[in-house]
């Protein structure tokens, strides 16, 4: 069903403009002033934009324009409806970014006509937009509620792989509060998420983003969590779900480690996400909190196949079998990962990451396969040009099991 944004902060305007509506059949959702309009429109994706202009935060041009700068909403028809009406404010709104412009008082049938004609236009534009998905970067979170299930480990192999496999991958360190991406790489923090946090979701660029990210020797780029918690606290999620948008563009892959939570900052994450890697180790207060993950998800509208449940042993035995364990969740386990003590805090402590320094263990191997299971179709179909060693031994195992199959 078509789905209409409308931003006003007179409630008589929504009523108005719902019936002038009506007879498109359309879903129709109200923001009360600009600020909720551009972030309603952000996670619920509307199809098309109808907003006022003069409303007590930022003005209808403002939510135009901040939109506009956001590549998901580069094509979505957004209407102008204003009680001015001079040459003057119609020209400010088509200079915002705005398709259309109707002034108030309007004639319900005129803006239903002016309504289908841009959802029309914009539907013939679809299937061009439609091409440019598979070069936005696949964003993979790795979420759990409960502490400790191995998320920071998981997100730290799952990019340095993903990066050795086909480059073009960022790692994003969003646990704010102790954040641990930086000290797993071994890298020194120079700039982190808390130099972005006084930006206002729309003011952020490619500039300031770049600014706070740092690349690894082996390739993979990433925006570290700040040293002290409250510095991190102030980032807000509507201007991460901007950054990403950002991000997305210049990517192949987003690895993001999100706090164990379900905060702003986790939910604008969990929303970009191609892939939700939802992590628990193999005891019962970790099924609870997959189990409640999943109800959670289930409400944020999340599709199940984004869905991936991972299970990593963080202890040497479990009263709990994998399989009880799916039965539980109603889902199966993507991956299982073994418990390999001394090599994965090893590994942690020295900043030596497993993929890259202890490429023989087949925790390592294990790992690289998964990653690899996340990459792109396309990217997967077919060699790389220059395939790396990463690739060369991915390819090798996959061979090995074939014969052996
Ligand atoms: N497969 C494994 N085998 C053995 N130990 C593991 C394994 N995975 C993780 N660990 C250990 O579990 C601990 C937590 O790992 P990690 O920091 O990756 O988890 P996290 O979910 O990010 O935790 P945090 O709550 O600190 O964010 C580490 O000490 C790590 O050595
Ligand atoms: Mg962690």
């Amino acid at each position: 069903m078509t789905h209409i944004l409308v931003v006003d902060d007179e409630p008589i305007n929504h009523q108005l403009v719902s019936r002038a509506l009506e007879p498109l059949n359309c879903r129709i959702t109200s923001a009360e002033d600009g600020t909720s309009g551009t972030t309603l429109a952000r996670s619920m994706k509307p199809d098309l934009i109808i907003t006022d202009v003069v409303m007590p935060d930022i003005s209808g041009y403002e939510v135009a324009r901040q939109l506009r700068r956001d590549a998901q909403f580069i094509s979505t028809p957004i209407l102008i409806l204003t009680a001015q009406s001079g040459l003057q404010d119609k020209l400010r709104a088509f200079e915002a970014g705005a398709d259309d412009y109707l002034s108030k008082p309007f004639e319900p049938a005129e803006l239903a006509a002016r309504v289908s004609a841009l959802l029309r236009r914009a539907e013939l534009a679809a299937p061009a937009a439609a091409a440019s998905p598979s070069q936005l970067a696949r964003v993979i979170a790795v979420h759990s509620l409960r502490g400790g299930t191995g998320c920071s480990t998981l997100a730290v192999n799952i990019g340095i792989s993903l990066s050795n496999l086909w480059g073009g991958t960022i790692l994003l360190d969003l646990t704010m509060t102790a954040g641990q991406v930086a000290l797993m790489l071994n890298q020194n923090l120079r700039r982190t998420w808390a130099d972005i946090a006084r930006f206002q979701a729309g003011e952020v660029d490619m500039d300031a983003l770049n600014s706070v990210v740092s690349v690894h020797d082996c390739g993979l780029s990433f925006i570290a969590a700040p040293t002290f918690p409250e510095e991190g606290a102030a980032l807000r999620g509507d201007t991460l779900a901007y950054a990403l948008s950002l991000l997305k563009e210049r990517h192949q892959y987003i690895v993001a480690d999100l706090p164990h939570d379900f905060g702003d900052i986790s939910i604008a994450a969990l929303d970009a996400a191609d892939i939700i890697l939802l992590v628990g180790s193999p005891d019962m207060a970790s099924v609870r909190a997959a189990a409640a993950a999943l109800d959670v998800y289930k409400k944020l509208g999340y599709p199940l196949e984004k869905i991936k449940p991972v299970l990593n042993a963080t202890f040497p035995r479990s009263s709990l079998a994998k399989e009880k364990i799916e039965t539980a969740l109603g889902m199966n386990f993507v991956a299982s990962i073994p418990y390999v003590p001394d090599t994965v805090l090893e590994a942690i402590n020295l900043g030596k990451p497993l993929v890259l320094e202890k490429t023989r263990e087949p925790i390592s191997a294990l790992l690289e396969d998964f990653s690899f299971f996340l990459g792109k179709p396309e990217h997967k179909k077919s060699k790389p040009e220059n395939p790396g060693e990463t690739w060369e031994r991915v390819y090798k195992r996959y061979q090995d099991k074939r014969r052996q199959a």
